[in-house]
């Protein structure tokens, strides 16, 4: 069977937002263990990614090693112990000399543990010997290299195939790269780091509302690790999470699996959330009213004439604020009559033909409803999307 990530887009957990460089087996480990422990793999969740740290120079001969006082039975074993509990194995390298975490760490810039002058050792070794599924490739020292990106990261994407065919492959270039992207890579970064704050949140939604054309069933835009769980309110860190899953992000939390708080949890493993990011279409939400702080976003489910849609309405202002919209601008035809479904809040409306709806979203937060009905003919979400270019 297909990988997630493969079509839909991937989930799991990634060691960056929470350790940093700080990273070990035991840590590793745990989170793997958290992962299934806490429903997060039955809810979907596929992933443990280990992010930069992992990292131990290179012997004589250039081959790339790994630190074995943080990780003394090894990368394959890790790898082979998350594959044990039914789940999958991403790592991190780099396109260029060094990785972003080495500028913290001079003896890894000289050395140099990026996949630069090592491509087809290192790939090889990375997702063949020790076993890994998934790889993140980062442009730190890419840059100062002054290296081709398109031509780059294709011939990784190239010999990474050639590896080992149908693993899975970041390009994480802190911009969207480019429409290249989307033949070569199954997501790709779309902003700079994200931190835990609301603002950082609202800029990466920003960043990606017009590159819906470019997201699609295998490629997707990779709005960065989650924050949920890191130190936002529960309003923020719904409308966060809601907001990753309308717009097809992976989903890779990023927060201490083992010392998640109820309400963490609740958000993560939401499971009407988590359909709507893993729906089969994978078309990404598009922003089809923007009221200043007051946004409606909504994308197709299943199928784009289905009359089924998510619609997401956001209040980016700090004070709670109504937020209306025509359900016939949406493309369900309201004189035929639909329900609606608020997913956070658990209530229904039954079938309406009301054309004009209203609700109170509290400030920093969002209402995400399910609407049912009969698609009108001239359907405003028609044009598929991972088409382009
Ligand atoms: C960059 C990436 C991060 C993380 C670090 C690792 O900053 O954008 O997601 O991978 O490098 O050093």
């Amino acid at each position: 069977t297909e990988q997630q990530g493969a079509h839909t887009p991937m989930m799991g957990w990634s060691s960056w937002n929470q350790f940093h460089v700080g990273i070990s087996e035991k840590i590793i480990k745990a989170q793997a263990d958290a992962l299934v422990a806490s429903g997060m793999k039955a809810a979907g969740y596929r992933f443990i990614n280990i992010d930069d740290g992992f990292f131990g120079g290179r012997d004589k001969d250039g081959n790339l090693l790994f630190n074995s006082k943080r990780f003394p039975a090894g990368m394959a074993a890790i790898a082979r112990y998350i594959h044990s509990k039914g789940l999958s194995a991403g790592i991190y390298s780099d396109a260029g000399i060094n990785t972003c975490g080495s500028y913290w760490d001079h003896d890894s810039i000289s050395i140099g543990m990026g996949l630069y002058g090592h491509e087809k050792a290192d790939l090889h070794r990375l997702l063949k010997e020790w076993g890994f599924d998934f790889i993140k490739v980062d442009w730190c020292g890419g840059d100062w290299l002054g290296l081709d990106e398109q031509t780059r990261y294709t011939e990784i994407g190239r010999l990474i195939q050639e590896i080992k065919p149908g693993a899975l492959y970041n390009v994480c270039r802190w911009k969207f790269p480019g429409k290249w992207v989307v033949h070569i890579a199954n997501s790709w970064r779309v902003s700079a780091d994200i931190s835990a704050s609301f603002e950082s949140i609202l800029k990466i939604i920003d960043l990606n509302a017009d590159l819906w054309p470019y997201s699609g069933p295998g490629h997707v835009n990779d709005m960065d690790m989650l924050q949920v769980g890191r130190g936002m309110s529960f309003e923020e860190d719904k409308a966060h999470f809601s907001m990753w899953c309308m717009l097809n992000s992976p989903l890779l939390a990023g927060n201490d699996l083992t010392r998640m708080s109820k309400e963490t949890r609740s958000i993560l493993t939401n499971r009407e959330m988590i359909a709507i990011n893993q729906d089969p279409l994978v078309y990404q939400a598009r922003r089809l009213a923007d009221y200043g702080d007051q946004e409606v976003w909504a994308r197709p489910l299943k199928h784009t004439m289905s009359g089924e849609i998510a619609i997401a309405l956001l209040n980016r202002s700090a004070t709670k604020k109504n937020i209306s919209f025509n359900m016939d601008d949406l493309s369900i035809d309201s004189k035929k009559g639909y329900t609606l479904h608020n997913i956070w809040e658990q209530k229904d409306i039954a079938i309406t033909r009301q054309a004009v709806q209203s609700f109170e979203v509290p400030g920093h937060g969002v209402i995400v409803l399910i609407a049912k009905g009969v698609s009108l003919p001239y359907n405003v979400f028609q044009y598929a999307t991972g088409k382009q270019p």
